[in-house]
């Protein structure tokens, strides 16, 4: 089966701005499921969850970078944006899950990488073979080293992997050459987005799926394709990982917001797509300016998913989202956790109180306008792996911190299908990562049938905001509340109550229509979330 693309479908007009409420589920795809043995994930083992991810009840796939690549970086070092690897299926595995997706109304949004490609891409390869100021060099950031023999980097930039943001080529003639520009790793080299080579082909990528059928797009590091004129150094180097400081040159530079309004024209020649982009930028005036109307439909918004669980923290979160966006008329988004961040199981403490604040936390996420994005085992309520052996670390992070920072393989960890070991059928191999075998507790086997488990929640959850009108209207409206609690209310009727305190507390009058844990005596134990209509 193929898929029929866009151009020979007209897009429903009501189903046009399907994104606007959706729930996302975001396949982390090297560890969602394995379809062939060889102990990583693949759209094959997508393909054949589809089945699970409807009773799930989700509405869109958000699928992180399948794009051929050498995989220095979990795929997103693409070495060709416009052909899947081989490691995931190749593009007929994508065909088939896209139709088989479709089939089953679920959307299918692919993670896109327009900052950076592959060492390994043909431009890259072609930028090393020639000379200084030639044209291939110019589709990539490369500039003369500082010092009398050029042998220092041309600014001060840190890589958010750690070490310089900058590598020295050897010339073709075998001589120390210039450096290139990578905000990530040196596998990575940034693109230069003056260059109109670089803004064609990526029209031209957006395009290329758009035609497959794809149904829109997660652009990665939206806020980091415009270089500032002259590259000045950096005040102060900060060594935080993702980093959305307001004042770091390397980011949030104005020139992205053309580059916005590009990416958007082609978008809007498919009206059914969306963009949704990955914004670390802190400040609501100039958050808000990434989802301006001819800009991205969505952008990530992070706040939720740096919280702490208390109720100021997380009603403080709630209303820089919600005024990020208002002043631009966008929508809303929320999430409690990504591949790049710990778990919120962990960060919320671990153990029984760590699950039982991030069962609080989804009821309270989905009951708000916008849309919400889960991350694959968030509703196992799966925690951090935080002692995976030491040669199994595959984030770049590690080996470019000297080994002293783990990285973001803790939270990548593959999901828990079913059986007593591991790799409790995600593979029939072994899984790239190991899974702990406490885990078998977790696996969606074990839950599946079990109405008080974690995923049983989430099925309830997402299926109640999708059905009852008590979920509508773009507001919500704070309720008074006991200390440590919070309570708002949408306009159609929905009321969300939060026990953040230590105490039991009494629930405000209505019908309770699902809570995160049972009630006591009729009151809401602590950690715990509920909904009353
Ligand atoms: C953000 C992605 O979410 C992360 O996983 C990746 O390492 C960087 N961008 C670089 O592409």
């Amino acid at each position: 089966m193929t898929a029929t693309p866009a151009a020979q479908a007209p897009a429903d007009r009501s189903d046009r701005e399907w994104w606007r409420s959706a729930v996302f589920y975001q396949v982390y795809p090297r560890s969602f499921a394995d379809s062939d043995g060889d102990g990583i994930g693949d759209l094959g083992g997508v393909r054949e969850k589809l089945g699970y991810l409807e009773l799930l009840g989700v509405d869109a796939l958000w699928i992180c970078p399948v794009m051929r690549s050498p995989m220095a970086d979990g795929g997103y070092d693409v070495a060709d944006p416009r052909d899947i690897d081989a490691l995931f299926g190749g593009m007929a595995a994508f065909d088939q899950l896209l139709a088989e997706a479709h089939a089953r109304r679920l959307k299918v949004t692919m993670d896109l990488v327009p900052n950076h490609t592959s060492r390994e891409h043909p431009w890259f390869q072609a930028a090393l073979a020639a000379a200084p100021g030639s044209p291939e060099r110019a589709r990539y950031i490369f500039r003369d080293g500082r010092g009398p023999n050029g042998d220092e980097p041309p600014n001060n930039w840190p890589s958010i992997f750690r070490g310089p943001a900058w590598t020295r080529i050897t010339e073709p003639d075998g001589t120390p050459g210039q450096w290139y520009l990578h905000l990530f790793a040196p596998e990575q080299p940034d693109l230069n987005w003056e260059n109109p080579e670089v803004v064609a082909d990526f029209e031209q990528t957006l395009r290329f799926w758009l035609d497959r059928g794809v149904d829109g797009f997660r652009i990665d590091v939206a806020h980091g394709m415009a270089k500032p004129p002259g590259l000045p150094d950096m005040e102060s180097v900060s060594t935080k990982m993702l980093i959305h400081d307001d004042t770091d040159p390397r980011f949030n530079n104005p020139g992205v917001h053309d580059i916005h309004r590009r990416i958007r024209k082609v978008i809007d020649e498919y009206p059914h797509a969306v963009s949704i982009g990955e914004v670390w930028v802190d400040d609501n005036t100039r958050f808000g300016e990434y989802v301006r109307p001819d800009e991205l439909h969505l952008a990530f918004n992070f706040r939720l998913a740096e919280t702490p669980f208390t109720a100021d923290a997380v009603r403080h979160a709630i209303d820089n989202s919600l005024a990020a966006v208002a002043p631009v008329g966008a929508v809303p988004t929320w999430t409690l956790s990504n591949h790049d961040v710990e778990r919120e199981v962990t960060r919320y403490g671990g153990g029984a109180a760590g699950l039982a604040r991030a069962r609080a936390m989804i009821l309270l996420e989905l009951a708000l306008p916008g849309s919400v994005f889960v991350y694959n085992g968030a509703e196992l309520g799966l925690p951090n792996v935080d002692d995976l052996p030491e040669d199994a670390l595959q984030d770049p992070v590690w080996e470019r911190s000297g080994r002293t920072e783990r990285g973001r393989d803790g939270c990548r960890v593959p999901i828990p299908w079913e059986s007593e070991w591991p790799p409790f059928g995600f593979t029939v191999g072994e899984s790239w990562l190991p899974i702990p075998p406490e885990w078998a507790a977790l696996s969606v086997e074990t839950q599946l049938e079990d109405v008080g488990s974690t995923l049983s929640l989430y099925r309830m959850a997402i299926e109640l905001r999708g059905l009852r009108p008590e979920f509508a209207g773009p507001r919500i409206e704070w309720y008074g509340s006991p200390a440590g609690c919070l309570a708002f209310r949408r306009p159609g009727g929905l009321v969300c109550v939060l026990n953040a305190s230590a105490a039991p507390i009494p629930l405000p009058p209505g019908e309770l229509l699902l809570a995160s844990a049972s009630l006591t005596s009729g009151h809401l134990p602590p950690d715990a979330a509920a909904w009353l209509v």
